[in-house]
């Protein structure tokens, strides 16, 4: 582990097999040469574009993810009911009512304690309770139980409320990156109060895709105004993430940098 601080990569959505093997060839590779403390990937997507299985989780943790957080497609395979009770996944905080799994989970590395937490949008989103003010009261939990460095991956479609929830929590926790567009957004900084932030970290699939989907797929469904199954698309693999490095002591974050890369399978 790095001495003063603690470095996290946030990889955006891994998008079906591209984005997996993506990862099982390369990941190892990034987090020795970055000095990655730990790794946490948005999974919502890993099985064939729409949700995650038994098997695709199980190829996220043997590619090097240590962390995994979900999204609004959670639910899309049924092997989330047994992967949402596995300690080191995270479902949206912020459902209305009591669902399984849990949105907030604690980890210790090396004697270091920190939070993560998948948080869910309201804009274009299915409604769940107030992201805001759910906020407050983990923030305020975790804070009392002397845990100072949390993470928040904040799954939202309106770059709107993704840039007014950095503000509403810069000083208050580590880091807050937005998920769920599968577009890289050019304003991952450091906010005034040391909070480290992007609109979205992206995607990790194709980059000659359409969101992850085979691009003449979609462009048919949009000329033709019909159903059409998805394939998830695989002519250039890239990866989308974050990597930032966490004050230990302060849970401020000292410097964010973007990772927008081709790389081959
Ligand atoms: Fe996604
Ligand atoms: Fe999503």
């Amino acid at each position: 582990m790095n001495n003063k601080y603690f470095k996290v990569m946030m990889i955006g959505d891994v998008i079906g097999r591209t984005g997996r093997t993506l990862l099982l060839d390369h990941l190892m590779e990034i987090r020795a040469v970055e000095n990655i403390d730990i790794v946490i990937a948005n999974g919502e997507n890993s099985a064939g574009g729409l949700g995650i299985t038994s098997k695709t989780y199980r190829a996220m943790k043997q590619a090097g993810v240590d962390i995994i957080t979900l999204g609004n497609h959670l639910w899309d395979k049924s092997d989330i009911y047994s992967i949402i009770e596995n300690d080191d996944v995270i479902r949206p905080l912020n459902y209305p009512g009591k669902v399984e799994g849990e949105g907030v989970r604690i980890f210790e590395e090396a004697g270091l304690r920190f939070a993560v937490v998948s948080l869910l949008g309201r804009v274009y989103m299915p409604r769940g309770e107030c992201p805001f003010r759910a906020m407050d009261k983990v923030i305020e939990n975790l804070k009392k139980d002397g845990i100072n460095i949390i993470i928040v991956d904040f799954h939202a479609e309106a770059t709107s409320e993704k840039i007014a929830m950095g503000f509403y929590l810069d000083s208050r926790i580590s880091l807050i990156a937005g998920t769920h567009t599968h577009v890289q957004t050019n304003d991952s900084r450091v906010l005034s109060g040391g909070t480290g932030y992007i609109t979205d970290i992206g995607m990790t699939g194709d980059r000659e895709s359409v969101i992850g989907i085979d691009k003449d797929i979609i462009i048919e469904k949009f000329l033709l105004q019909q159903p059409r199954r998805f394939k998830v698309g695989n002519k250039k693999p890239m990866i989308n993430a974050v990597i930032a490095a966490v004050d230990k002591k302060t849970g401020l974050c000292k410097s964010i940098k973007k990772i927008n890369k081709d790389l081959d399978f």
